[in-house]
């Protein structure tokens, strides 16, 4: 297929939180390496589609910003862009890493990691509200990564159940780095930065146009509220959403109902102070207060089984992330050839000569401490094998096999049974085996008969006789 006949695909959004310009435009199938191959959701500012990039055989996630035009006096395309640096600039295993950004058809977008599971609004959605345990596993990991954000002099400004997903392994990412905003690294909160965030977890600050490390705070207590009670504790239209958040408490007896320990509730209150200078300070001062919190010991016991079965649960119900495999696409690109040149590489290259058979491998010495290469990967190959020997017990005759010792005990008397060839190991205080009483009786048995001779003898020969 030639450049002028290239498959497009339109992409649109017809609705935004914040009032956004809307528009709908036609992406190329192909971007670069990367193959869009369904839509897979659709938020405020943009819609995100599934795509594979040929070239590197990874599923990736393309969200396109259709709120804003890559104009230089678009401030949502400025926005946008620090975000995507920002994310870029930054290596941490809870959020999404951004491989690439770009513009198609005036809009921008970016290419992030895929996250192949549900967001946690979905899990809520779908399953109810989390468990205290559960809710505090999301938030463990979330504050951890927001503080890592902070520590960089990131500030994320629309942390909310939507922007955290779960993968296959349960592990937690926070994501969408749109309207992440670099400031000098600190605690200030920067006056006039513009209005940016989804107003149902925006601190009162926020609809000024404030942004710092205690506005994530903000956002974050009204992500553990929504966790624990499944909803958000303020909904509505803009203007009465943004007059809660400055004016009304938040509904805790929501969260007394669901029998929510009161130290988490004291946690929440203070994350969400409608005063900034009673806030946590940051993300990293709220996971602290999460960990000293006094809670029952099995709760954090149970934290990371209950988030899984909430996730499973979802799954279950089909809530689980996009089924990559079962999108397939007509027409070859140049990625699909180089694709199939790589597969036939594969076949064509001779394989390694086969492992030998553990009986060729040398026997490891178990005594001796085994030193590993931390940064080895742990192949099946690379772990040592344990030679398996055989034992005949010289007490009751039973055969039997033991894997780790020269010596071992016989499973049907207890005797300790000596390998062939080797020498007997040393000895334990504790169990001889029931072998010494028996020695012992008869050395004493001899000794006597040997003494009782030798007395009848002394008798009937003696001098007097
Ligand atoms: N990295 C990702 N990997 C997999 N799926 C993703 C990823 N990022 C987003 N999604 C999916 O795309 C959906 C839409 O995301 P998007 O960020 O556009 O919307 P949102 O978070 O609901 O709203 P907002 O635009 O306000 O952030 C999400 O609900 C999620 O299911
Ligand atoms: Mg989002």
């Amino acid at each position: 297929m030639g450049i002028h006949e290239q498959e497009t695909v339109p992409l649109s959004l017809s609705g935004g939180s914040l009032g956004l310009t809307v528009r709908e435009i036609k992406a190329p199938r192909q971007l670069g390496s990367v193959r869009l191959l369904r839509e897979i959701g659709k938020g405020g500012m943009g819609v995100v589609w599934l795509g594979h990039d040929d070239m590197l055989g990874r599923d990736v996630a393309v969200k396109f910003l259709l709120g804003a035009a890559a104009t230089e006096d678009d401030p949502q395309f400025a926005t946008f862009l620090e975000g995507a640096r920002a994310a870029a600039r930054l290596k941490c295993a809870g959020m999404t890493a951004v491989f690439h950004a770009d513009v198609v058809d005036g809009a921008p977008y970016i290419v992030m990691e895929y996250v192949d599971g549900p967001t946690i609004s979905r899990v809520v959605s779908k399953s109810g509200p989390l468990s205290v345990p559960a809710a505090i596993a999301v938030m463990s990991s979330v504050c951890g990564t927001t503080s890592e954000l902070h520590d960089a002099g990131i500030i994320h400004r629309d942390i909310k159940p939507s922007n955290i997903m779960l993968d296959t392994d349960c592990r937690v990412f926070l994501t969408d780095f749109g309207i992440a905003i670099s400031r000098p690294a600190g605690e200030a909160v920067a006056e006039d930065v513009g209005l940016a965030g989804t107003p149902g977890y925006m601190a009162p600050e926020a609809f000024e146009g404030a942004c710092g490390p205690r506005t994530d705070a903000y956002s974050l207590g009204i992500t553990f509220y929504e966790m624990l009670v499944g909803a958000a504790p303020f909904e509505g239209e803009f203007v009465d959403v943004r007059e809660m958040h400055r004016t009304r408490d938040l509904p805790l007896g929501k969260l007394r109902e669901r029998h929510v320990d009161e130290a988490i509730i004291e946690i929440i209150q203070r994350a969400t102070h409608k005063d900034p200078k009673f806030r946590y300070k940051s993300a990293r001062h709220l996971l602290e207060a999460i960990e000293r919190a006094p809670l029952p010991r099995q709760t954090r016991m149970r934290a990371e089984s209950e988030l899984r079965a909430a996730a499973l649960k979802c799954r279950a119900g089909g809530g689980g992330g996009a089924d990559a495999s079962s999108a397939t696409l007509s027409g070859r690109s140049l990625y699909d050839h180089l694709s199939t040149l790589a597969a036939k590489k594969r076949e064509d290259t001779p394989r390694p000569a086969s492992t030998p058979e553990p009986s060729d491998t040398p026997t490891p010495d178990w005594s001796r401490p085994v030193a590993v290469d931390a940064g080895a990967p742990r192949t099946p190959e690379a772990a040592p094998v344990p030679s398996v020997r055989g034992f005949v017990c010289s007490k009751c005759g039973a055969q039997f096999s033991s894997s780790t010792a020269s010596a071992a005990p016989c499973p049907s008397c207890g005797v300790v049974v000596v390998g062939p060839g080797e020498a007997p190991p040393p000895q334990e205080d504790k169990d001889d085996g029931p072998l010494r009483p028996f020695t012992v009786a008869m050395i004493g048995l001899v000794v006597f008969v040997i003494l009782a001779i030798f007395v009848v003898v002394i008798m009937f020969l003696g001098p007097g006789k």
